[in-house]
């Protein structure tokens, strides 16, 4: 091993609205899908997350602010008291290792099922999403999903505040709201899954407006500084067309910018593109860049710590990681000294419930005890 301490801004001390943070390392959000089938997070999740509490900050993985915005089996939630006692044993036990945690909520619009949530998923307009929904006897087509009524809109902004609530209950330090990735909020945005007439569609100030209206009302709720915002501009993943990318993200950001939250956090940032580039100019805030690593591929030998040395070259302020996190609890560590990092073992056991590729990637010290265990029994024989 060439375990050499590299001097770098990854390490040092960042604040984050009244947050101090040891080190610029966010664990992005993951879905895991280890809660009981009602949402709620089960004591494992304590240990998982309690394991990665060097992180700067940990974004725990999405969770659903209502009953119909459940996209698979077996997510997180975060709109019972049974929901919040869950969350609680995990906010806890990441605390008590000097940990802190920010909670994604996440409705997942179109991309849902009524095997998963019992309910026919809602998203902006009738357009189904163009692929297949995991549910608990495997995937199935997508139904197409029922336009949101003004009152429903108006009741999910509600159920987003409530939810942030929750949140802060449960010991969370904030929320990011999740508008990327195809869910609910990414629909609203794009061209493509917006096909509505009315004040929530057709111009990009109409299709931005359900999310501001969300982010003020979790602002309103609990506080601009424990809010974040999650954006993927120009991401097609789950079926999104958004036409025109480059008029919605800077109208978005600067609507958001109004409102003040605490970070914005921009998945598979690249410091290449100008589009970054006008957003990190145009963001006042905290601005967290998710690199990307490399998707389907084996995660780079360092760990993604090149391309995120570059993005904060770049501007960035933080960097969310998400598989190297996955599989290395001790991933500060590990890129402080630039020791070899863990590989995602099994992909098949990203979203899958028990301690198997979950709980069990073994740390540096784990390791070298194993390593030295062997060589004493060796030199025993
Ligand atoms: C198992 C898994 C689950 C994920 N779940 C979420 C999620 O709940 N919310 C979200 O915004 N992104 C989710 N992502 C995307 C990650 O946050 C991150 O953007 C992505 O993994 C790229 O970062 P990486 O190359 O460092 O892994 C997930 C990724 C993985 C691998």
């Amino acid at each position: 091993m060439t375990n050499t301490t590299v001097d770098s801004r990854l390490f040092e001390p960042a604040s984050l609205g009244a947050l101090r943070l040891p080190n610029r390392l966010v664990m992005a959000p993951m879905t895991r899908n280890r809660a009981s089938a009602d949402g709620v997070p089960q004591p494992i999740m304590a240990t998982y997350y309690a394991q990665r509490a060097a992180a700067g900050l940990i974004v725990a993985e999405a969770s659903t602010p209502n009953a119909v915005g459940q996209t698979y089996p077996d997510i997180t939630a975060i709109h019972t008291g049974a929901h919040v006692a869950g969350w609680r044993r995990v906010t806890d036990a990441v605390r008590a290792e000097g940990g802190r945690m920010f909670l994604q909520l996440q409705h997942g619009g179109r991309v849902g099922h009524p095997d998963n949530s019992g309910l026919t998923p809602v998203a902006p307009s009738p357009i189904p999403l163009p692929e297949t929904v995991h549910t608990p006897t495997g995937p199935q087509d997508a139904v197409v999903p029922r336009e949101m009524t003004l009152d429903e809109i108006r009741s999910t902004v509600a159920d987003f505040a409530a939810a942030a609530r929750n949140a802060v209950d449960a010991g969370f330090e904030g929320v990011e709201v999740h508008a990327a990735n195809g869910y609910l909020l990414h629909q609203f945005l794009a061209r493509g899954t917006n096909r509505r007439t009315d004040a929530y569609g057709g111009s990009v100030a109409r299709r931005i407006r359900f999310t501001v209206e969300v982010v003020r009302a979790v602002a309103d709720a609990i506080g601009p500084e424990r809010v974040g915002v999650r954006i993927a501009p120009g991401l097609t993943v789950n079926g999104i067309d958004e036409g025109d990318t480059e008029e919605i993200y800077p109208a978005l950001v600067a609507a958001l910018a109004d409102l003040g939250p605490a970070y914005l956090h921009v998945v598979f940032a690249d410091p290449d593109q100008p589009l970054f580039q006008e957003i990190r100019k145009a963001w006042p805030g905290t601005l967290i860049a998710n690199p990307v690593l490399g998707w389907g591929k084996p995660l780079p030998a360092d760990g993604g710590r090149r391309q995120a040395e570059r993005l904060l070259a770049a501007g960035a302020d933080l960097i969310s990681l998400g598989r190297p996190f996955l599989a290395n609890p001790d991933l500060v560590e590990r890129l402080r000294i630039g020791a070899p990092i863990n590989q995602v073992r099994d992909h098949g056991l990203m979203y899958t419930g028990g301690s198997a590729g979950y709980t069990d990637y073994p740390t540096l010290a784990a390791t070298a005890a194993v390593d030295h265990g062997q060589a004493s029994e060796s030199a025993a024989l």
